[in-house]
């Protein structure tokens, strides 16, 4: 059964604020995109890697592969205006061969390889997708504008990382579908109708989103 990784890492990075993508931004003195890359190449779950790169920043992802030794790196496309775009056009670049296709954002540079097996079990015990996720850790309300006008009971709640792992037909089916805005890959394959199980996250797969939780990330290092 062939496996291959997907990295998402073509966002601009807006919330970060810095004069380059998110994915090259400094974290311990490299590149962000550095972290994940090395942890999937490190992976044994995983045969071959695809990375979506900002426009005008494939070659830099390239080279950086070669710096780090990631021969499983086989393509950097250049990504799309939104994240599922991004992942539609690496996903062209995916052979046919693989079975199982995990995506995985860029901005989480730390990957255990605990949640990619609890992932991957998943689909091996037949579900079509599978998220790592964690409790919500703070009561949830519902506001319009500035006011609170509902509590949410957070029972049956969660809140979902990457990488996410899907069966490869399931995935390839529900990008080409469309539902372009949704903010992950498993929110199309579940609008298909597909069965995805929820498994336990990481808390050290926090998204790096504003210049903090890059401190934040270091400081695991
Ligand atoms: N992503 C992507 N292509 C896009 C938008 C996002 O590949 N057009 C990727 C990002 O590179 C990131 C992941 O999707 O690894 C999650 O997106 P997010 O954390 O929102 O990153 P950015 O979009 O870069 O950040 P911001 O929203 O602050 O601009
Ligand atoms: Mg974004």
């Amino acid at each position: 059964m062939s496996v291959w990784a997907v990295i998402v890492a073509a966002g601009r990075g807006e919330r970060l604020g810095l004069d380059r993508p998110k994915a090259f931004a400094n974290l311990c003195a490299r590149p962000l995109l550095a972290e994940s890359l090395q942890r999937l190449e490190a992976s044994d779950w995983i045969d071959s890697i695809v990375v979506a790169a900002p426009p005008d920043w494939e070659e830099p992802v390239i080279l950086l592969a070669e710096e780090l030794g990631c021969g499983k790196v086989v393509e950097a496309v250049t990504g799309g205006t939104t994240r599922a775009a991004s992942v539609r056009a690496a996903l062209d670049k995916v052979s046919e061969d693989a079975a199982v296709i995990l995506v995985h954002d860029a901005a989480r540079p730390i990957v255990p390889e605990e949640v990619i097996e609890r992932l991957l079990t998943a689909l091996n015990e037949g579900w079509d997708g599978a998220v790592p996720v964690l409790p919500l850790p703070d009561t949830v309300k519902r506001i319009e504008g500035d006011r609170v006008v509902e509590t949410v009971d957070r029972e049956g709640l969660a809140m979902a990382q990457t990488p996410q792992a899907f069966v490869a037909t399931a995935l390839r089916e529900a990008v080409a579908s469309g539902g372009d805005e949704a903010s992950d890959c498993s929110a199309q394959v579940e609008g298909l109708g597909g069965r995805v199980k929820a498994v336990a996250g990481d808390p050290r797969l926090l998204k790096v989103t504003v210049p903090a939780d890059l401190e934040l990330v270091a400081s695991w290092l």
